[in-house]
């Protein structure tokens, strides 16, 4: 299998990397392009041995999987270097978020498969949860691969193009409501009189520990909390003072304006 990326910015390399970490593909298979960075390429192939060109004629021609990585207002420019060259067998991999299938599919005037894909984050470290959702001429054998592909920087939640606004909130969106959550606990934590520094590093260690009990435990998250609420205990009295605030509500605020800003910014990519 040949995997070709156009854009090797900051998503696309931990996508790569993980590809190449998860071996299932060797790093001569997989090739990179950009716009004009070529400094970085040259980086990438001393670092991982991946291979690069600017020459669109031969990365395409046996190409089985293309990368879309631009930024989306990019895109434009990118389709018109790339719709001249298209062949038969590439299959079409969008990380760029809010382009609807039908726009790339338009604007590279090809019939050719379009996955698209909403990666979060922590591909960086082979945890992102990845949406993905594809066209209706993707075959079952390619989606099978393009999910391998997926798994190899984390996990992939097949939904239907309309809903990749909900993931785009919920998880596209996640790693940075989480900081922000994370923040405020820091910042009440430090209120107690404990020093800043300490506070960080000890919310830190919490945080690390508690997704490894999320992540090694069968258990609910609601079982997890009850295992270690006593009844009239300290973790009780903090829960009690929490319910008095409706949390749920205003997450529930937080992710209706990300789903409205993703529909927002797509219809504008639209009217394009
Ligand atoms: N970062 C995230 O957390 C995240 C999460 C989900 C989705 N995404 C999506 O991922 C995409 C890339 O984001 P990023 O943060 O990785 O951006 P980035 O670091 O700015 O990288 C963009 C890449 O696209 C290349 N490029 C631009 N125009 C091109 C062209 N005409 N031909 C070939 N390559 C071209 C750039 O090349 P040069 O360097 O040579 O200009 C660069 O390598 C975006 O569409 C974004 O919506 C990002």
């Amino acid at each position: 299998m040949k995997i070709v990326f156009y854009g090797a910015g900051n998503m696309a390399h931990a996508i790569f990397t993980g590809i190449i970490n998860s071996k299932i593909l060797a790093p001569e298979d997989i090739y990179l392009t950009n716009r004009t960075n070529e400094e970085m390429l040259q980086s990438y192939k001393e670092d991982l041995g991946i291979q690069y060109s600017y020459d669109d004629e031969a990365l395409l021609k046996d190409a089985d999987y293309v990368f879309l990585g631009s930024k989306p207002h990019d895109f434009d420019q990118l389709a018109t270097r790339i719709k001249g060259n298209i062949h038969n067998q590439n299959k079409f991999i969008s990380i760029m978020a809010g382009l609807p299938i039908s726009y790339i599919k338009q604007k590279l005037d090809t019939h050719a498969p379009i996955a698209r894909i909403m990666p979060n984050t922590n591909a960086h470290v082979g945890h992102s949860v990845t949406g993905v959702s594809f066209s209706s001429n993707f075959g079952p054998t390619s989606k099978e691969e393009v999910l391998e592909v997926i798994n190899a920087f984390g996990s992939a939640i097949e939904v239907q193009e309309a809903h990749l606004h909900q993931v785009t909130a919920i998880t596209g969106s996640g790693p940075a409501f989480l900081y922000h959550v994370f923040e405020q606990y820091v910042m009440a934590g430090t209120k107690l009189g404990l020093e800043r520094a300490q506070v960080e590093e000890s919310i830190r260690e919490l945080i690390i520990g508690t997704s490894k009990m999320i992540e090694r435990s069968d258990l609910s998250m609601e079982q997890l909390r009850k295992n270690i609420t006593s009844k009239g205990g300290t973790t009780q009295a903090g829960l009690n003072a929490l319910s008095e605030y409706n949390l749920e509500g205003i997450f529930e605020d937080c992710l209706n304006a990300a789903v409205n800003r993703s529909i927002e910014l797509s219809a504008q990519e639209d009217e394009l």
